[in-house]
């Protein structure tokens, strides 16, 4: 999925320009010579979507069309490389929790620099967001704050429901309010704050946290649908990892009697057990949980396309409204081999 792809769909001319804009920002903040910076920036540049630092730029234009694109407004650019340091510092803390040994295509620091200084890593991440953002305005730091005490809430969550396959799937969906809607919240709602837009803040970020849940959503089904070369992370680790995510819990609800008990007891043993973890994966596949987390993601892309409603219409709003169908269609067609489409 590359900026390119949504060029025409937002409106926003020199968008490959603003995002690389962002990209300075984000060297800038790691400045420094300190064992810290090394493994921050080999996250931070090992590439990634850049899907939130995009939709920040394309709330604000939406917020504010007069905004200045060339060069992108320093608030709005501020805001972007905040939310990406905030997203990357996450990450490099979920890969300590998950064991996880690439991400973005490269090795993650818990396994190279080792879990300690991924914690350290990750901290100093956060900080240096908390920086940009406290130097846009008062909103935007405090809208990145609660977005990151959401975030560890629903990383927290879902650690107590490890080991715990009989969770529901609303159990789930609260913990992916916190653990990613609440990032793409704030990707959105900074960048109406960022432009001095408060009264559009809320509609921003209602549909930040809609796209956020389908999103997460998505990218469960493509632990299951995927492979690691076209992920750059490893497939079928979240049952490896404890972690029930939707579509085994609707394959759970699916499943009676002596196949439901034997998809549990795959669940218990998949960390431990290759062969469990397998079992698990075909279980799944053979079953409608993958239609119906489908059915749950279009839910949530269609309550963010209706947050949008209150906002002004602009050619940038109503691209918007496509971006979260416009995603899924993409990363199917890219990340999914066909024979599982
Ligand atoms: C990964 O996010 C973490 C989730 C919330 C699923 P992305 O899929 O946006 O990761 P990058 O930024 O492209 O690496
Ligand atoms: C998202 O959860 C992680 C955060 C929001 C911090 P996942 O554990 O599903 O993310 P990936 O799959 O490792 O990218
Ligand atoms: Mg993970
Ligand atoms: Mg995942």
């Amino acid at each position: 999925m590359k900026a390119a792809d949504f060029h025409a769909l937002l409106a926003i001319e020199h968008l490959d320009a603003c995002l690389t804009e962002v990209d300075e920002t984000l060297d800038l903040s790691m400045l420094g010579t300190g064992e810290l910076v090394e493994p921050s920036r080999r996250m931070l540049r090992a590439g990634g979507k850049r899907l939130r630092p995009l939709l920040t730029i394309a709330s604000a234009v939406a917020s504010d069309p007069t905004m200045s694109m060339r060069p992108l407004d320093m608030r709005v650019r501020r805001g972007a490389a905040a939310v990406e340091l905030v997203h990357v510092g996450s990450l490099v803390h979920d890969d300590i929790m998950d064991e996880a040994l690439s991400r973005r295509g490269v090795p993650t620091v818990n396994s190279v620099e080792g879990s300690n200084q991924a914690l350290l890593v990750g901290d100093f991440m956060l900080a240096r967001a908390g920086v940009e953002a406290a130097r846009v305005s008062a909103d935007v730091a405090m809208s990145l704050a609660v977005t990151i005490s959401d975030l560890c809430d629903g990383q927290s969550l879902e650690g107590n429901y490890q080991g715990q396959p009989t969770r529901t799937v609303d159990d789930a969906i609260e913990s992916i309010k916190g653990k990613t809607g609440a990032l793409m919240r704030a990707a959105c709602d900074i960048g109406a704050l960022a432009v001095g837009r408060t009264d559009l803040a809320d509609a921003f970020g209602s549909y930040g946290m809609n796209f956020g849940i389908a999103f997460q959503l998505i990218d469960d089904l493509l632990d299951l649908l995927s492979t690691e070369e076209l992920m750059g992370k490893p497939v079928n680790n979240d049952v490896r990892a404890g972690v029930y995510t939707v579509p085994a819990l609707f394959a759970v609800q699916e499943a009676t009697g002596t196949a439901r008990d034997r998809l549990l007891t795959a669940m218990l043993a998949a960390p431990t057990d290759a062969a469990a973890a397998a079992e698990f994966h075909a279980t799944v596949l053979a079953s409608s949980a993958v239609e119906a987390t489908m059915g749950l993601v279009n839910r949530y892309n269609e309550l963010a396309r209706n947050a949008l409603e209150v906002v002004p219409a602009s050619r940038t709003r109503d691209g918007l409204l496509e971006v979260p169908q416009r995603y899924l269609d993409g990363i199917i067609a890219e990340k999914v081999p066909p024979q599982r489409r």
